[in-house]
């Protein structure tokens, strides 16, 4: 459910009109609803209402400074996966005991920063990392909570891309290796074991591959428990899919109805890093056409937003609905919808049956708020689009667009190339 909807033909964000904003801010331009953001993120919370759990909002998926304060005031923490997005969290006021902390390749100043920000835990991915962690807490002299985590060997039934959870996958530690793992991390002398994690891939359209890794990862804290070794904080990944098209996926409390049960009478306190779920559907893509060209077997709508803006169709061929924002009668076109980027892989829609539009009008890409922006790059040195909240009547300008001195700010020449 979002609040991007046509009233009077026109297409509205929540109470404003989008061509006004469009206008106001220029185009590409990024518009998120809070209150669908809103309403996104307490469906999690709710849903796990009852149980002890911490909805850790996964940053990769949109981390403007605005909607993770948005989240923070509503008790969201936070999962991060770089110093980066740590910094951004924390400046969000995100509590530091509600960030985890995963990813393969973290290095000692993350790990470092991360300790003395004092996270809830890092999510270690490899043996290698967790005697480094060891390390560098001893370095500092604290204390270091980890998770371990484990790569269920489930299939996601997802794009390849964004699956993760299989033996094949540079992500985790294969299920088969873990109480080896859990021994060598209660040995090491810095480390708190304190959790488990896994996290088997992204847009997953079904409840069954959440429930069958949960039900693995469950066996295997029996085992630990049966070891002495004692598990608080039960981390089970990233959130649903969404619907790009017209699939109806399942909410939050579908999720809840089938994992609660198996955690019933366990003393855990359950973590999710929802992303996709939460910003995907909240968020557009306004873009203007530039121009039409009719090519010999399809025409091609040329628009102002590029891969750089929008990298999902070209890099996964993600499918994105696209339509104008003004509904009338128009004729059926065979259409791609391109960006202005020198690369044949800059398009927004492949072979699209679609509305008739005209030279100057604005086109929105739905579904755009994760993966979307934080994404985005400066290719073909296009200055990054501008972020706009819209909450009921009013709108806000969350991110500047960038300038072409932004382009160039952390560039230095050389003396000996002085004019
Ligand atoms: N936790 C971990 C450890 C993750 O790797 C991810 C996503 C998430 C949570 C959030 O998953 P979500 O709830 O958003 O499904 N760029 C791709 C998606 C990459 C996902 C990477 N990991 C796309 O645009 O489809």
């Amino acid at each position: 459910m979002h609040l991007f909807k046509y009233r009077n033909r026109e297409l509205l964000a929540e109470d404003v009109h989008v061509k006004k904003l469009a206008e106001k801010y220029g185009t590409p331009l990024y518009i998120y609803s809070y209150n669908t953001l809103l309403r996104h993120f307490k469906a999690y919370d709710e849903a796990f209402d009852g149980y002890p759990h911490i909805i850790c909002f996964a940053l990769k998926a949109n981390s403007n400074a605005a909607i993770l304060r948005l989240f923070a005031k509503n008790g969201s923490g936070a999962d991060v996966v770089s110093g980066g997005e740590l910094f951004r969290a924390l400046k969000a006021g995100v509590p530091s005991k509600k960030i985890v902390y995963a990813g393969v390749g973290k290095t000692e100043e993350e790990i470092r920063y991360a300790l003395k920000s004092k996270i809830l835990m890092f999510n270690v991915e490899s043996e290698n990392e967790l005697r480094e962690i060891d390390r560098v807490a001893g370095k500092i002299r604290v204390r270091a909570p980890i998770a371990l985590r484990i790569n269920p060997d489930i299939d996601p039934e997802t794009h390849p891309y964004i699956s993760t959870g299989l033996k094949k996958h540079k992500f985790g530690i294969p299920i088969e290796d873990a109480l080896e793992y859990y021994k060598l991390a209660s040995r090491l002398k810095n480390i708190d074991v304190v959790g488990i994690h896994k996290h088997i891939g992204s847009q997953i359209t079904k409840v069954s591959p959440f429930v069958d890794a949960l039900k693995r990862i469950l066996i295997l804290v029996d085992e630990l428990t049966g070891r002495g070794v004692k598990i608080q904080y039960l981390d089970i990944g990233g959130g649903l899919g969404i619907s790009y098209r017209e699939e109806e996926p399942p909410l939050p409390k579908d999720l809840a109805k089938n994992l609660l049960p198996l955690l019933d009478g366990r003393k855990l306190t359950l973590i999710m890093e929802p992303g996709r779920s939460i910003v995907g559907n909240a968020g557009i893509l306004v873009t203007k056409v530039l121009y039409l060209k009719k090519g010999v077997e399809k025409e091609f709508v040329i628009v102002d937003a590029g891969m750089n803006d929008l990298m999902r169709p070209s890099l996964y061929g993600a499918y994105h609905h696209i339509t104008p924002i003004v509904k009338k009668k128009r004729r059926t076109i065979l259409a791609d919808v391109v960006g202005p980027i020198c690369e044949s892989a800059d398009f927004l829609a492949k072979e699209r049956e679609m509305p008739e539009v005209r030279q100057g009008e604005y086109l929105v890409v739905m579904s755009a708020g994760a993966y979307g922006f934080s994404m985005s790059s400066n290719y073909n040195s296009r200055p990054r689009a501008a972020e706009v909240m819209v909450k009921g009547e009013k709108h806000y300008l969350i991110r500047e667009r960038e300038k072409y001195d932004d382009l160039t700010t952390r560039e230095k020449l050389p003396k000996f190339l002085n004019l």
